[in-house]
């Protein structure tokens, strides 16, 4: 689906008020990254004084949060969390995601898994029948970059492409893997996972989605 630019903003705008439903007084709230997370740290100002504060998945949302007056928590600290909201690049019916487009998945991941509710705030144009239009990023130790793509196109067939230049808040590489069609995403995560070398895999099968909010008029709650 092509959206208008304008119109996109104002959906993930939407997407990002609405999960302001699933917060409680006193949480520690999860927070992804993303342009879709940015509206909803900024929503998430008007909450600051009822929450204990935010685990973060990246020094870009950090950076957000503590500029609208919220705490950001060690996650050894908070322990496990009720909520974690973030967006995606793709979402499929039954709420499996691809993340990392903005190269967090590693720390995405492990705070949705952290998480008892994972609540993933998107545009319509992230919809997907079938996983892998967008390019499946997997986050690699630098060393190992080539062998993991090796591997990578062994396994899958898919192009895996180095996202040159760029390092995450890891100090890792991310490899983004083109032209797959993914109809089995728990038995792909998995075996991505095996590589030596793979950091983490941004497909979220194994832990997907509990909720989906799909900002447009009307916002949708899947
Ligand atoms: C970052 C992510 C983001 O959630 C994903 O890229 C969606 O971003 P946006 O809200 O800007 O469309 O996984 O690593």
């Amino acid at each position: 689906m092509t959206t208008a630019p304008n119109l996109m903003s104002e959906s993930k705008r939407l997407a990002a008020q609405k999960a302001l439903d699933y917060l409680e007084d006193d949480m520690i709230v999860g927070v992804g990254t993303g342009s879709t997370v940015a509206y909803f740290i900024d929503a998430l100002a008007a909450w600051k004084h009822r929450i204990r504060g935010a685990v973060s998945s990246s020094e870009q949302s950090s950076a957000r949060l503590k500029a609208n007056g919220i705490e950001v928590l060690d996650l050894n600290v908070s322990g496990p969390l009720l909520l974690y909201v973030d967006g995606a690049d793709e979402c499929d019916p039954h709420k499996r995601l691809i993340k990392g487009g903005g190269g967090a998945l590693t720390r995405e991941k492990i705070i949705a898994q952290a998480s008892e509710r994972f609540v993933c705030i998107i545009d319509a144009s992230k919809q997907v029948p079938i996983l892998g239009n967008f390019p499946l990023p997997v986050e690699v130790i630098p060393m190992a970059r080539s062998l993991v793509a090796r591997a990578i196109l062994a396994a899958t067939g898919g192009q895996p492409v180095w996202r040159e230049g760029v390092v995450t808040d890891n100090g890792n590489w991310i490899l983004d893997i083109h032209n797959l069609r993914i109809v089995d995403p728990v038995k792909l995560e998995t075996e991505l996972n095996q590589i030596p070398g793979v950091v983490s895999v941004g497909l979220f099968a194994r832990r997907p989605a509990d909720i989906v909010i799909v900002g447009g008029e009307p916002v949708r709650v899947l």
